[in-house]
């Protein structure tokens, strides 16, 4: 995967290292909490040496997906992180297209509202997870009512991130060819980003702040 002449940057560096960072560190905090979580599951278990081990990994993953999410949240919220109306509803109401035909969706930014909801589901239930995982594994002198609301809040975060996130890869690889690279290259062809990023290519070939492979900054058409 090298990026071709003509291809517009979609993602830097720093982007791509936390969208890994994040993604890593979440299926393995996915994988450990399911082993741990249902006996069908305890085999996971087997090859660190047993569920204790199994618990360690998860809450040690747990602290090294703090940071992850803190960049994520701040690289994406701006983008990922606001729905804008009228527009984004007018998306919601024919889900873009990705369900049912539809003639001429709504045009989108860097982000369409479905992904702005997997970045908010991150995002919130993220943050929940971390304070509840957290008041588990250190309940100090917490009220033991406080403590006991935290194992169902943990479960319910991963109902909710789990399915998104199956959602996410389909839509990230075959679900919408071409968007892969914009998570391992930073880029993309021009028709992948006309097709799923028009106003936010417009707006960055507008501002000169257009960067494309091969090309100076700002020299695209
Ligand atoms: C392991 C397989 C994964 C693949 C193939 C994948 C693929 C992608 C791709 C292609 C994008 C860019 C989409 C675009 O620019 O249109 C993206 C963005 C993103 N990914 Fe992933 N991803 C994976 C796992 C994850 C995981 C586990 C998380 C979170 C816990 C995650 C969180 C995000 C976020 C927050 C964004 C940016 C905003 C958004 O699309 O909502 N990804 N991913």
């Amino acid at each position: 995967m090298i990026p071709k002449k003509g291809m517009i940057k979609a993602s830097d560096a720093f982007e791509r290292i936390i969208h890994w960072w994040l993604a890593i560190t979440c299926l393995l905090l996915i994988i450990t909490g399911l082993g741990m979580m249902f006996h069908s599951f305890n085999f996971l278990g087997i090859p660190v040496g047993g569920l204790k081990n199994l618990k360690l990994i998860h809450n040690f993953t747990g602290i090294l997906f703090i940071p992850a999410l803190i960049f994520a949240i701040l690289i994406w919220w701006k983008e990922a992180g606001i729905f804008k109306f009228p527009e984004d509803l007018e998306w919601i109401k024919c889900a873009g297209g990705y369900l049912w035909h539809v003639e001429n969706p709504p045009e989108t930014g860097k982000y369409n509202p479905g992904q702005k909801a997997f970045f908010l589901a991150v995002a919130g239930f993220g943050v929940l997870m971390v304070i509840s995982g957290l008041i588990m594994w250190f309940p100090l002198s917490l009220p033991r009512a406080l403590v006991s609301w935290m194992y169902p809040l943990h479960a319910l975060g991963l109902l909710v991130i789990f399915p998104f996130f199956f959602i996410h890869l389909y839509l990230g690889t075959i679900g919408v060819p071409g968007s892969a690279q914009a998570i391992f290259t930073g880029y993309v062809t021009r028709s992948w980003a006309e097709k799923q990023c028009p106003k936010w290519l417009k707006e960055m070939e507008e501002s000169g702040k257009l960067e494309v492979f091969g090309e100076e900054k700002g020299a695209s058409h």
